[in-house]
């Protein structure tokens, strides 16, 4: 059996399993796809442990994106910029690494929510992981600027720093944010899992396009911009899918078609 795996912490709300097997069924695959909760201390046995067993790949999620990355033999360039990888390939038992967040979440800005991103201003909330794996995908879209924006000011000023030779990025603290309106805010805090969304000016949503990276809820800051005029308000699961859809390119070398797969998601999640 071709094995795979989504490896967390935690882990047993992930829905990759269902989305990979839903992939392999398009193309005839016969894959068996796992969820492996790692202890936080022993991601690095748990992949050994994995691969030993005969694993062929791997998806990476919260919280070992990074050890993931120096983890790895080798990793594409992509992954190298952010340093943090989501989906690793083992070949020989050599590690592999890609980070397809970024990539995700940009195919599902432009092909299923039919954004152009070149030109826009766009607002990212955060400055955490999630930001690192999104920003040089974006950049390469050409927005006419990104703003990152973080409650702890100084690192959202060293993101900035790092990815401006990429393109625009200004980075400022999250109670800066002017009550001007941008063309797309992406929220990439943590704050929706503490029920909490960033304090920043209402002004700042009217007309735009606010995304989540969160899914499966209307997070707080999806009704905030619901309650500010937003023009479109989503959340992260065409970016879920999206991203695993590179992943399993990434594994097969064949892309897999995706709407139907969020639309199946949508039905059973909301
Ligand atoms: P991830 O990998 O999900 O990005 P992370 O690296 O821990 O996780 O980053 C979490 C991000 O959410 C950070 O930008 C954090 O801000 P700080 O750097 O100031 O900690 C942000 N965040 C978390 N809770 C928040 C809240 N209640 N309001 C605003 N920002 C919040």
């Amino acid at each position: 059996m071709n094995k795979y795996a989504v490896i967390g912490n935690p882990i047993h709300h992930s829905l990759s399993p269902t989305i990979h097997a839903q992939f392999a069924k398009q193309i005839g695959l016969s894959i068996s796809y796992e969820k492996i909760l790692a202890p936080l201390d022993g991601f690095t046995v748990t992949v050994k442990n994995f691969v030993s067993a005969g694993a062929l790949g791997f998806n990476i999620t919260v919280p070992f994106k990074v050890e993931a990355y120096d983890l790895v033999d080798e990793c594409t360039s992509n992954a190298n910029i952010a340093s943090s990888v989501n989906t690793i390939k083992v070949e020989n038992g050599a590690l592999y690494g890609e980070n397809t967040d970024g990539i995700g979440l940009v195919n599902d800005l432009c092909n299923n929510l039919q954004q152009l991103i070149k030109g826009k201003d766009i607002l990212i909330l955060g400055a955490g992981g999630t930001t690192q794996g999104i920003l040089l995908p974006l950049l390469e879209c050409q927005p006419e600027r990104i703003l990152v924006a973080n409650r702890t000011k100084v690192k959202s000023l060293k993101l900035a720093s790092k990815y401006s030779k990429y393109g625009k990025v200004c980075g400022f603290g999250l109670n800066q944010i002017k009550a001007k309106p941008v063309d797309i805010i992406i929220n990439a805090t943590s704050a929706s899992l503490d029920g909490k969304m960033p304090e920043i000016p209402s002004g700042v949503a009217a007309g735009a396009l606010c995304y989540d990276l969160m899914y499966g809820r209307q997070t707080p800051f999806m009704q905030w911009a619901r309650a500010n005029s937003a023009l479109e308000v989503t959340d992260g699961l065409g970016m879920l899918v999206e991203q695993a859809a590179s992943a399993f390119a990434f594994w097969h070398g064949i892309t897999p078609e995706t709407k139907q797969v969020i639309k199946s998601l949508r039905e059973t999640i909301d």
